[in-house]
């Protein structure tokens, strides 16, 4: 007999076989009992009946509570009643492991007690639907990159240095000299850039800020591609086809898991669709004005500025050229005008705002000196960094896509904590 995963049922229809499962609720009449039996890749229904298994048996069955652990052993039906299409006739089950006031139970829980409980909460069927999306991202997001000739490198962790600025940095001691928890991994993706032509880097990266949004992590994964030779318009078709990818990859793999969520797939299959639109930030402000927004050129976004622009285009929207004082140090100036720079935030439609930040990157040495000064940085820790622009600086792009963000939009979730396993908030470092 097969051991077999509930995701692999339809291929043993009328077969005898072993699952180990975990029950996560179940009713029983007299006669027959229904098990909700999970394995991790699917829940589906075990059927028991007291004829078949014996008295002693049965009631030791319908006895067992929320989150035993068990093998049970049967015969799998095609039931087209269920939504799952099958189910198990039970024959013979064996305890695992046995649990006791499982702590989350099918009625409605508050977000602190889910968060506090969040080790098990994950075995739950939406996070469960959400993590397997995140999972099928970042497969997707390794295929897009591998098929373009991309290579990954990894970044540090620790490092000297603050990319993007020096206000949300979580400091370290190492070893007698400050350390901080990298907030990006785009410089040493430059200096992959120009060793190996096109790379992303795609880790952990920690913003120290201490803000409550619905949009903030302080530990978040970032997807950095950095590509040398590439222009910000080539950039941006990347990050469109990037994003219609990852989109397209959800719809086709994971179907049971949007239906868990009740994640529409026409309005997703709508954001495959390129083009996306593009405005000039100078042009955002003039919409934004004439649209009651109380906003001067000059203003970074917040929320209601980001989620009423991607609903005006209706699509995910290219906002360029912000202007130089509220960007990072290293952004390409612009060739003509000195107060914007070669920058675009990519911001999602139904109020999830920026999911992509990136630019083109100045190639000139003394340019970048001057920023780094200017924003208070000390140059000795970027003297590797300018080196870049030392021996045979080339033009080069790259973007940073939060992942939390992404899958937020993706599965609809109203905040980025639901789309990692284990989020880190201010106030949150348990779990
Ligand atoms: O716009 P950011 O700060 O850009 C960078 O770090 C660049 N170095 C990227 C690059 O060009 N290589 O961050 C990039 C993206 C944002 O668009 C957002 O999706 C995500 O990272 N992000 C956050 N996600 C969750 N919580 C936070 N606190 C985030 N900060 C940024
Ligand atoms: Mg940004």
């Amino acid at each position: 007999m097969e051991t077999i995963s509930i995701i692999n049922a339809a291929d043993h229809v009328n077969e005898q076989v072993k699952i180990g499962v975990w029950i996560s609720n179940k009713r029983s009449s007299g006669k027959i009992a229904f098990l909700q039996l999970r394995d991790g890749t699917a829940t589906f229904q075990g059927v028991a009946l007291k004829n078949e298994l014996g008295e002693t048996a049965f009631a030791q069955l319908t006895d067992l509570a929320q989150e035993t652990s068990l093998w049970v052993t049967g015969t799998i039906h095609a039931d087209t009643r269920s939504p799952f299409g099958y189910e198990l006739a039970i024959s013979q089950f064996e305890v695992v492991g046995t649990s006791h006031d499982y702590p989350i139970t099918p009625k409605d829980h508050g977000i602190d007690f889910l968060l506090d409980h969040r080790h098990l909460w994950l075995r739950s069927s939406r996070p469960n639907a959400i993590m397997r999306i995140r999972n099928e991202v970042i497969r997707a997001v390794y295929e897009f990159f591998n098929d373009r000739g991309f290579i990954k490198i990894d970044a540090p962790i620790l490092t000297g240095s603050a990319p993007e600025g020096t206000t949300e940095l979580f400091k370290t001691d190492y070893f007698g000299q400050d350390a901080y928890l990298s907030q990006s991994g785009q410089l040493y993706g430059e200096a992959g850039a120009m060793a190996f032509g096109k790379i992303f880097t795609f880790g952990p990266t920690f913003r120290a800020e201490k803000s409550k949004t619905r949009r903030h992590l302080t530990e978040l994964w970032q997807l950095e591609p950095e590509m040398a030779w590439i222009h910000q318009d080539e950039s941006l078709e990347v990050q469109e086809q990037l994003v219609a990818y990852l989109v397209q990859a959800v719809i086709d793999h994971c179907p049971h898991e949007l239906a868990v969520l009740d994640r529409d797939v026409a309005t997703l299959q709508k954001y495959t669709k390129l083009p996306f639109p593009r405005v000039s930030y100078d042009d955002a402000i003039t919409l934004l004005q004439a649209n009651g927004f109380d906003v001067d050129w000059g203003v970074d976004f917040g929320s209601p500025e980001e989620t009423f622009l991607a609903e005006h285009f209706d699509q995910p929207v290219f906002v360029l050229n912000y202007p130089k004082a509220i960007k990072a140090f290293y952004m390409q100036a612009h060739p003509t005008r000195d107060d914007v720079v070669i920058a675009a935030d990519l911001l999602a439609p139904e109020g999830y705002g920026e999911i992509i930040g990136g630019s083109e990157r100045s190639t000139d040495y003394d340019y970048l000196k001057e920023r780094l000064l200017a924003s208070g940085q000390d140059l000795q820790d970027y003297e590797w960094y300018l080196d870049l622009r030392k021996y045979g600086s080339v033009p080069h792009s790259g973007f940073g896509m939060g992942l939390e963000r992404f899958l937020a939009w993706i599965t609809l979730q109203d905040h980025v904590r639901e789309t990692i396993p284990f989020p880190r908030m201010l106030h949150r470092i348990y779990p």
